[in-house]
This record gives C-alpha cells, structure tokens and sequence, in this order.
C-alpha cells in the first residue's frame, strides 16, 4: 500500500479525543482512509451493510468509472479489448500476468489452458449422481468443488507453482464441466474436448456435438462466444468475486473457493438477471404493450422492474451493453433472425427508456445483461445455463482475484464485525420456568 502524507481528522461529538488516519490514493478513483486503526482507538467499528463505502483490499485487476460508464481490465478500455485485444485467451493472460502477451507468449499459454482441458475420468460418476434436472449451478457448485479431490498436486496455496497449475486447471476444466452438465440434462453422452479448436469453438464443440452429428464450428457464432466471455470475465469486488476473497482468505484451495464464488453468483441479484430480461422480454410479447410495461415499472407498488437496466455502479451506459448490442446484430444477422421479435422489442424499449424522464432522472441505463440473454438464446443456449456461462467467463476473474490476494502482505483471514441488537447476557431458566 502507497503511505501517504494525508491524512483525515475524525473527531467525536461525544468528547472522544479526535483521531488523524491516514488517507491512500489509487491511481484513478475514490482515494480510501484508513480506519485499521480506529476500533483499537475509539472502541467503535464502522457500519457499512453492503459495503456500500468500504474498500476491502487494494487491486491492480479491473476498474470500473461508474459515472462515465468506463470499464478497465488492467488499464485497457472492454472496448477495445474486445474489438482489438484479440480472443479471450489474451484477456484471460492479461488479468491473471498484468500485460497482454507476446505471440510466444500467447502461443505457450493457449497450448498449457488446452492440455488441461479434460477432467478426470471419474468426474463423469459425479454427473451421474444428479438428477438430470439438476440446476446447471448446483451441479458446477458440486464438482467444481469436487475438482479438489482429484488435483492433490496443487493444493499448496503458498507454492507459486501449484496456484499457477490450479489456475490453469480451472480456467481449462470450466468449458468441459459446463458442457457435461448441459449434456447430462439433455440425456445425451459427453462429448471429450477437442485441442485444435479455440478455447470457445471447442466448448461450442462440446455443447452441441453428439456422435451422430458433428457440430460444424461457425466462426461468427465462436466469436460472439468469446465476447460474451470477455465481456464477463472480470468486474472488481463484487459479490461473488468478494466470496472468492473471503474464502481464500481463511487459507481454503482455490477450488473450494471457486465453488463458492459459482454458489453466489447463482443468486438472481447477481448472475441470474440476464434470464430475467429474456423472461421480462417475453412476457411484454410486443411492442405494442410496451407502455403499459412502462406504467407498471413507475408503479412503486407493483414490484416490476426493467431487467437489464440499472446497475449499483454504472450510473451511465453499461460499456458491455454497447458491445453486447452489436454483437446480439451480428449474430442474429448470421443466423438470418434479422427480424427476431425479441430483439426488436428490446431496441424499441431501449429507445423509450432512455428517452423517459423517470430513468432519465434516475440515471438507468441498460447493463450487458439486457442483451445477453439475447445472444445466448441465438446461440442455442438454454436459459438455465446463462448463469454457467457467466461462471465460466468469471472463473479467470476469481482465480486472478484469488492469486492477487494470496500475494499481497496484507492480507489477514476476513472477519467483518457487528452492531450487536440481541439480547445481553442472561441465565439459561429450568424449562419448567419458559413461556
Ligand atoms: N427498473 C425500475 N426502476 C429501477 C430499476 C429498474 N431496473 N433499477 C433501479 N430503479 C429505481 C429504484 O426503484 C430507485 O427508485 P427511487 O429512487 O424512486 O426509489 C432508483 O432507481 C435507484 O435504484 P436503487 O435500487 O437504489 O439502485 P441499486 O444500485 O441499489 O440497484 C440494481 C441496482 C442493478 C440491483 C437495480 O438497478 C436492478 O434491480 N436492476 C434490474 C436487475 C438487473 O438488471 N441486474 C443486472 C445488473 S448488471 C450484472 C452485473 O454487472 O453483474
């Protein structure tokens, strides 16, 4: 952490004795003060439910500019990491190393993620053990967890060699387990990795080849993939990216930890929003009762919001949403779904939204999660692996996360503190005297 001269002057209106703690600065950003100090000061904690004014470690990884609608993975704008940062291998070397690789570079990384892309043979006895109806995030929280049972020689989180190898392991196996756990829900047999595609052709391989059909790559459909992952691979501290901290933090393998990240992105406030603004869509059916939708969503009393719009942070054009918008027009142009219902009900309720007063004033704008339900669903993907997919791109997130913390000399096991509202101390009564 930079030491810096600054300081900040709490003082108390009770009689406490003022309290000076230091203020850091980031390179861009809100600057931070310093309140390690203030409990064994004062007595007192901060309260921060939410973490809504608490910054919970120092990281180099992502950055995001809520008011301009900026997102930054180690200082490149998404924009043009996806446009012209190459495929989601280099994004992938870049968050975990810092820096975009060299071609060598590149060429080493890509053939060290694609020979670790098959799972252990005994992992396929894990999927027969769900019922096929399993969510497709129940069946990843499991055996991504499981993952740790069967990779031993990787387990030892303060050997640079084993949390490289377990990154590597993660970032090749997710494709694999995602596309399992499709292919038990469908009943059909699981299809084995195959090296010489890409990272993303290969799981679009796996996803929708069987042994009667082989599945015949199409590079417009392989490079929305990868966007999609690109797009999602990484976005500061939020929930589940902050589980993964917490967990690690306590010394736990990057598996369990991982596992942990999937079981709280699972939750519908965090990955599951793109299913909801494909549902939202549907339900509106057209065009036409978009302005009854609208009244609805102004009507505080009837619990209906605009999925896909609104974010905790943007409070301008999520920068994903853009990309996510042009590439919903390539692939449905492609697949010749120009004319796909859905998506013209999505641009023209875009349209009235941004121009209504009621999410002008409010700052709502669409987040990537308005149009990547979209995309998915062009793609063949059912919506109960939207979240999967969100969870495979996040995965380089987490582990470059995950592999940050364990690094850095101030990191301590997190253990946040309480208001206490519950009764004091008092005497355990014999029953006969309870009620
Ligand atoms: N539709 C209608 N009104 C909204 C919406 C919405 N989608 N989002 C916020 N508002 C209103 C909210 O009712 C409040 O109004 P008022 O000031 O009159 O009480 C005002 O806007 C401020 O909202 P907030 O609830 O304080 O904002 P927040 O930062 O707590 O919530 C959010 C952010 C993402 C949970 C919320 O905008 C939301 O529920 N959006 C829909 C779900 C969604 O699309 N989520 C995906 C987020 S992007 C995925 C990711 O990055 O991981």
């Amino acid at each position: 952490m930079t030491n810096s001269e600054t300081k900040a002057t709490l003082s108390f209106s009770d009689g406490s004795p003022s309290l000076e703690m230091p203020i850091y600065k980031g390179t861009v950003g809100p600057d931070v003060i310093d309140i390690r100090k203030l409990y064994g000061a004062t007595g007192m904690f901060t309260y921060d439910p939410g973490f809504m004014s608490t910054a919970a470690c120092n990281s180099s990884i992502t950055y995001i500019d809520g008011d301009k609608g900026e997102l930054l993975y180690r200082g490149y704008p998404i924009e043009q990491l996806a446009v012209n940062g190459g495929d989601f291998m280099e994004t992938c070397y870049l968050l975990l190393n810092g820096e975009l690789p060299t071609a060598a570079q590149k060429t080493e990384f890509v053939d060290t993620v694609t020979k670790h892309t098959m799972v252990h043979e005994q992992m396929q006895f894990f999927f027969r053990g769900f019922r096929r109806d399993a969510h497709p995030m129940s069946v990843l929280v499991g055996t991504v967890g499981a993952l740790a049972s069967f990779y031993h020689d990787s387990l030892d989180i303060n050997d640079p060699h084993h949390r490289e190898v377990s990154a590597i392991r993660l970032i090749a196996k997710m494709p694999t387990l995602v596309a399992m756990a499709y292919k038990y829900s469908i009943g059909q047999p699981f299809v084995y990795p195959r090296n010489d595609l890409s990272y993303s052709a290969n799981f679009m391989y796996m996803m929708f080849s069987n042994p009667c059909e082989p599945y015949k790559v199409n590079e417009v459909l392989v490079r929305a993939l990868d966007r999609i992952l690109i797009l999602h691979a990484d976005h500061e501290q939020n929930a589940s990216t902050s589980t993964v901290r917490l967990a690690g933090s306590s010394g736990a393998n990057p598996f369990a930890c991982i596992a942990a990240g999937i079981a709280c992105l699972w939750g519908p406030a965090h990955g599951g929003a793109n299913e909801a603004a494909l549902d939202m869509l549907t339900k509106i059916g057209s065009v036409d009762n978009i302005p009854e939708f609208i009244k609805q969503v102004k009507d505080k009393n009837s619990g209906v919001k605009l999925m896909g719009f609104g974010h905790r942070v943007y409070k301008n054009y999520d920068p994903r949403a853009k990309l996510m918008r042009e590439t919903c027009y390539e692939v449905l142009q492609e697949l010749g779904l120009q004319d796909d219902p859905l998506f013209k009900l999505a641009m023209a309720l875009e349209k009235i939204a941004l121009e209504d007063e009621y999410f002008v004033s409010r700052k709502l704008y669409p987040n990537v999660d308005f149009y990547s339900g979209i995309v998915q669903r062009a793609l063949g993907i059912p919506t109960s692996l939207f979240t999967g997919i969100f969870a495979l791109a996040r995965t380089v997130g987490w582990i470059a996360q995950w592999k940050e913390m364990i690094s850095d000399p101030e990191q301590k096991i997190g253990r946040p503190r309480q208001l206490f509202v519950g009764s004091p101390t008092r005497k355990v009564p014999p029953i006969a005297e309870r009620g």
